[in-house]
This record gives structure tokens, C-alpha cells and sequence, in this order.
């Protein structure tokens, strides 16, 4: 049997933004994280996928046209069979789990896809570099949520902390001074492309105003990247609530998501916002060393689903 896994991710900077050409930054997250098994099975058995997550087992030659979630994962593996060279259909068994939550913002499709296309390349004995097994999972991005900028696959599938801007080199780089993030869960599911595609909407009705956040936040994110490399952390909090203001303009904040988000400042976070596409899923918040305990508990205490504290290096 092959194992892979994948980690979760979340945004610092310029979610939103970054579908329109801005600058974004993403750190992978280690504590939550996807895991695909592959076997070999019974000859003429075909691929059979257990979704652990989903409660389901998908036989990938009676997938339905209408069951994206099936879809999603059958694109995966055809997608990832192809480049692997292999013409015809092994006979494969594929378990996967995921510890990522769905639809919070923190990658579960992306991580959940690239860990799969590690089990698979590794099981057939292939070899794929992090740039390919990105823009595979960039093509099942495309089927969960319509336009993404490429972000998510790309921060998860090189493990390292990222200044993405869409269609360019992507920059992997290093914190001058590891940080602390707490990240608060709302419980409140939100897809992505739903969110996407209201900001959308909001753009086509208002391009010059849309515009002009966008730009605003290409600055904070070019603040963020230089004060990330020269580890000043009170400025990066300040440039996470400069950004989360920018996130409340273009409709994409939620009054869970603040809720969280003033709870965290109050409890003594150097900054907070929301991460991801916002509505719900999760903020993340900017922590020193001893402060990180009283934000966590500050979280909770406000009524976070879950709390994830994690360390950027
Ligand atoms: C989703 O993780 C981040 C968004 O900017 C969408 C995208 O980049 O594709 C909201």
C-alpha cells in the first residue's frame, strides 16, 4: 500500500484580490491535513475511491454526470493517470481521508487532490515535480469552484509559505522571524464559488470601486511581504486589520467572522482577519509567543467551532 498526505492552508493577504491579478500571500497549514491510501486491487475490479469524509465509495466507471464531488476526484485521478503515461485503467483500491474541514477556507479540495495525486504517482512508480502536481490540481480547483486563482493548489502543493501572483512565477520564501497564527473556526460553511462568485457580481456592477479595494489590498499585501521577510510583526497585524477593512468593503466579512475577529484583538492578537472566501469558514490572527494560549481560549470563549494554533516558518 502507498501513503501520501497533504496539509491544509490559509491566506495571510489578498484573498479575493488575487483572482483579479493582485498579489496574494499563503502559508501550508501542518496540523490539519488530507491522506490518500492506494492498493492494488482484484484484476478487472477497476478504480474504486472510498471517500472516508463523504460516507461514500465511488466506482470511477459509473460515476454520474451531475455528482461533481465524484466528478471532482474522477478528474483527479484520469487527470493524473494520463500524465503519468498510463494509457489504460489500472486496478486500484483508493482510501482517502481528510482532517481538513470542508468549505472553511482552508483548502480541503486542493489538499485532498494532491494528496491523491502523491499516493497515485508514487504507487505507480512515476515522478512528479510540486510545479505538476500543482497545475494537476489546479484543473480539479476548476471544477470545485469555477475561476480560482491557483493559489491554493500551489501553497499546498509546495509545503512552503508563498507571494503568489496568478499566471506568474510563484516566490516560496522565508519569514525573517518565525510567527504564530491562531485560526478560529465559525463553523459556518461557505463555498468558495459562491463567494467568488458574488464578488463577481459586485466588479461587473461597480468595476471602478471593485478596482479600487483590489489595489488597495496589492499594497497591503506588498507591505505584508516586506514586513513578513524583516519579521515585524506589529506591522503585519496592522496590515491583517488594513486588509480585513478591504474584505468588509467588498461584502465578503460576516458578523460570525467578526465576531471572531474582535475577540482575538481584545484577547491581545497583534492583528486578525478573515482567511479564505470569507462569509464563514475561518479568521486567522497574529500571535506572539505569550499571547497565543489567551487568543485561543478567547476563540473559544466567542464561540469558535474548532481552533487550530499553528507556527509560520
Ligand atoms: C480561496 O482560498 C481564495 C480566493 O481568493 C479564491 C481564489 O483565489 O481562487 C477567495
Amino acid at each position: 500500500m502507498t501513503v501520501a498526505t497533504a496539509p491544509g492552508k490559509a491566506i495571510l493577504f489578498g484573498e479575493h484580490a488575487v483572482v483579479y491579478g493582485r498579489p496574494a500571500i499563503a502559508v501550508p497549514v501542518a496540523e490539519v491535513q488530507a491522506r490518500a491510501e492506494v492498493e492494488d486491487a482484484p484484476a478487472g475490479a477497476g478504480i474504486t475511491i472510498v471517500a472516508r469524509d463523504l460516507g461514500r465509495t465511488i466506482h470511477l466507471r459509473h460515476v454520474k454526470p451531475g455528482d461533481r464531488e465524484a466528478l471532482a476526484l474522477a478528474r483527479t485521478v484520469r487527470n493524473a493517470l494520463e500524465r503519468l503515461g498510463h494509457r489504460s485503467e489500472p486496478d486500484l483500491h483508493i482510501t482517502i481521508s481528510s482532517s481538513v474541514p470542508i468549505g472553511r477556507g482552508l483548502g480541503s479540495g486542493a489538499a485532498v487532490a494532491t494528496a491523491l495525486v502523491r499516493a497515485l504517482t508514487a504507487h505507480l512508480g512515476g515522478y512528479l515535480t510540486s510545479r505538476e502536481i500543482s497545475d494537476l490540481v489546479y484543473q480539479t480547483e476548476i471544477l470545485h469552484h469555477g475561476t480560482p486563482s491557483g493559489i491554493d493548489n500551489t501553497v499546498i502543493a509546495f509545503g512552503k509559505p508563498i507571494f503568489f501572483v496568478k499566471g506568474q512565477r510563484d516566490d516560496v520564501f522565508w519569514p525573517g522571524r518565525p510567527f504564530w497564527l491562531v485560526i478560529g473556526d465559525t463553523g459556518v460553511s461557505s463555498p468558495t464559488r459562491e463567494v467568488v462568485a458574488d464578488v463577481r457580481r459586485g466588479w461587473e456592477a461597480d468595476p471602478v470601486g471593485y478596482e479600487a479595494h483590489f489595489d488597495a489590498i496589492a499594497a497591503i499585501v506588498e507591505d505584508a511581504r516586506r514586513a513578513i521577510i524583516d519579521g515585524n510583526l506589529p506591522a503585519l497585524g496592522r496590515l491583517m486589520d488594513d486588509n480585513q477593512r478591504e474584505l468588509e468593503a467588498i461584502g465578503v466579512s460576516s458578523p460570525e467572522l467578526e465576531t471572531l475577529i474582535g475577540a482575538a484583538r481584545e484577547a491581545g492578537a497583534l492583528g486578525a482577519k478573515l482567511s479564505g472566501a470569507g462569509r464563514g469558514g475561518n479568521m486567522i490572527a497574529l500571535v506572539e509567543d505569550d499571547t497565543r494560549g489567551q487568543v485561543r481560549l478567547a476563540l473559544m470563549a466567542a464561540g469558535a467551532r474548532n481552533v487550530i494554533v499553528t507556527r509560520v516558518s
